[in-house]
């Protein structure tokens, strides 16, 4: 069935007001996500200690929700959480505070909808990871997870952004992330009794990840498929990294969902009697943040501490959470692959790894994690002498130190097999001070902003990550300049409050 609104014509150019603050004009924000901005820890003392959460989602959120007014809604998993979990949370002296709200969930809840639902299953099925042959399996094992776990934990969330609503007053907006909610939104609109435009909210979701192609929704059974797009077609605005994850959207949708009717023309999808438009909004960094605190003294003192271990060695340098899309095990066996091509770098050369350790509990994880340092071990002994290691491995959660990194590097690899976005590829041209060289996957979603300042290479192909890791070593200074220039500038002209406003623009285009 096709509305009269289907005649409106499409734009997908923003409006162009930048200012977040400004654009708001006074609404309610709200920011739901799994994992909160920010975690808790207790020192020695027993004073409480509070950091930043590590991820692409609260790097790039962290910064915007430090300039405006911000309720953020999260899980609370253990006793800290739980006990501090509500109140208002800055991280810097001259950020804003964070009105943090988090949603208690029980371990066997989030046992389930973390480390069975959300990561593996969703992540591998969205980064196409699945070796389909022996996995996944869905056992009773994988249901119960499914009910008890993500379909709970979904429910807690929609009750806990309710009340949220409820409670404030003036016309929210709530901007769902991830994939982990992807029921939250239907469920919220039932408790709230909402069905047509202009009531009390305006509803985004953003998906951080790839979105595949309609087939590779099957994967999932009907019941599972079914619930996520019916939840995810209860918002007002959609949004995704790349026009192409739209478009697979919309294809998953005519595939998957009866009842529904797309136009491809204005990426808008009708269903129950309500409208969702579909868009890309590449995510970014709070560029003027990351440049203040690429200054500071931790900072100076974590370069400091890694100049000692490079000396006067070239930097291949890599920053991830040891997470199989990565592809961590073959950028080391790239690196080999160099050193056997290209032995003039033997001894001169250091790779560095910046890994923090990701969703241990989940089998995929940490077989991959054990595979990555084994695959390390090799290329260091079969290359590596008395005084010189070639790869070197810190594991450990540390911001300023990974700002360290990207200041020091000649040369970043970012060779994901897939990547929603990859937000390491926006901070590393910030805040690099030697004009190094961005060696960038092309199956990443930043590659089709960055891939003119980069050298793309294909992430299943160690040759050709070997060849370009050894073109950026030996690159002419007024290249990697020229390639440097093109990537800050890139990134400056389209750094986090572009990918905010444009959503909260589209929305007020859309007369919610
Ligand atoms: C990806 C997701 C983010 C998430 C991050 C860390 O980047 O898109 O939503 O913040 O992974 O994941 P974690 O499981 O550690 O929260």
């Amino acid at each position: 069935m096709k509305n009269e609104n289907e005649k409106e014509q499409n734009t997908d150019q923003p409006c162009g007001v930048t200012d977040p603050p400004a654009l708001l004009n006074g609404r309610p924000l709200t920011i739901v996500s799994n994992r909160g901005p920010i975690g808790f820890s207790c020192s020695e003392e027993g004073e409480l200690q509070i950091q930043r959460s590590s991820g692409g989602l609260v790097t790039a959120l962290l910064g915007l929700a430090q300039n405006i007014n911000v309720t953020w809604i999260a899980s609370a998993i253990n006793d800290l959480e739980n006990e501090y979990g509500h109140g208002q949370y800055s991280l810097n002296e001259n950020g804003r505070a964070i009105n943090l709200e988090l949603v208690p969930l029980e371990p066997d809840v989030y046992e389930g909808f973390y480390n069975v639902i959300s990561n593996p299953l969703l992540w591998f099925l969205q980064h196409s990871m699945w070796d389909v042959v022996n996995s996944p399996t869905i056992t009773r094992a994988t249901w119960q997870a499914w009910q008890n776990g993500y379909v709970v934990a979904n429910q807690r969330f929609a009750e806990a952004v309710a009340h949220n609503v409820r409670s404030t007053p003036g016309r929210s907006i709530v901007m769902v992330q991830d994939y982990h909610l992807y029921l939250l939104p239907r469920m919220l609109r039932k408790i709230l009794h909402l069905n047509r435009k202009n009531d009390q909210l305006s509803l985004t979701h953003f998906v951080h990840i790839p979105w595949p192609g309609a087939e590779e929704l099957r994967i999932l059974p009907p019941e599972m498929r079914l619930s996520i797009l019916e939840g995810m077609t209860a918002v007002d605005v959609l949004g995704f990294q790349t026009y192409e994850d739209s478009i697979n959207f919309l294809q998953a949708v005519i595939a998957n969902l009866p009842g529904a009717s797309v136009s491809y023309k204005n990426r808008r999808i009708w269903y129950r009697n309500r409208a969702t438009i579909v868009r890309d909004f590449p995510i970014s960094i709070d560029v003027a943040a990351l440049k203040e605190r690429a200054l500071t003294e931790e900072v100076k003192q974590q370069r400091e501490a890694l100049e000692q271990s490079t000396q006067e060695m070239q930097v291949i340098l890599r920053v991830d959470r040891t997470e199989p899309s990565k592809n961590i095990v073959r950028g080391f066996e790239a690196l080999a692959e160099m050193l056997e091509t290209y032995p003039e770098h033997i001894g001169k050369v250091k790779f560095i790894a910046l890994l923090v350790p990701s969703r241990l509990d989940v089998d995929e994880y940490r077989d991959y994690h054990d595979k990555l340092m084994a695959a390390a071990g090799w290329v260091n002994s079969k290359f590596g002498t008395s005084d010189w290691e070639p790869i070197r491995i810190i594991l450990g959660d540390n911001y300023d130190r990974a700002i360290a990194g990207l200041q020091l590097y000649d040369v970043l690899l970012v060779n994901s097999i897939a990547d929603g976005m990859n937000l390491v590829a926006k901070e590393g041209p910030i805040v690099n001070q030697k004009n190094g060289v961005l060696v960038l996957s092309e199956r990443t979603g930043v590659s089709q902003q960055l891939s003119e300042g980069a050298l793309t290479i294909s992430p299943c192909d160690i040759v050709d990550t070997a060849n370009a890791l050894h073109q950026a070593l030996v690159m002419p200074e007024e290249d990697r300049a020229r390639r440097a220039r093109i990537l800050r500038t890139q990134v400056e002209q389209n750094d986090i409050n572009a990918w905010f406003c444009d959503q909260i623009n589209e929305i007020t285009r859309l007369g919610y």
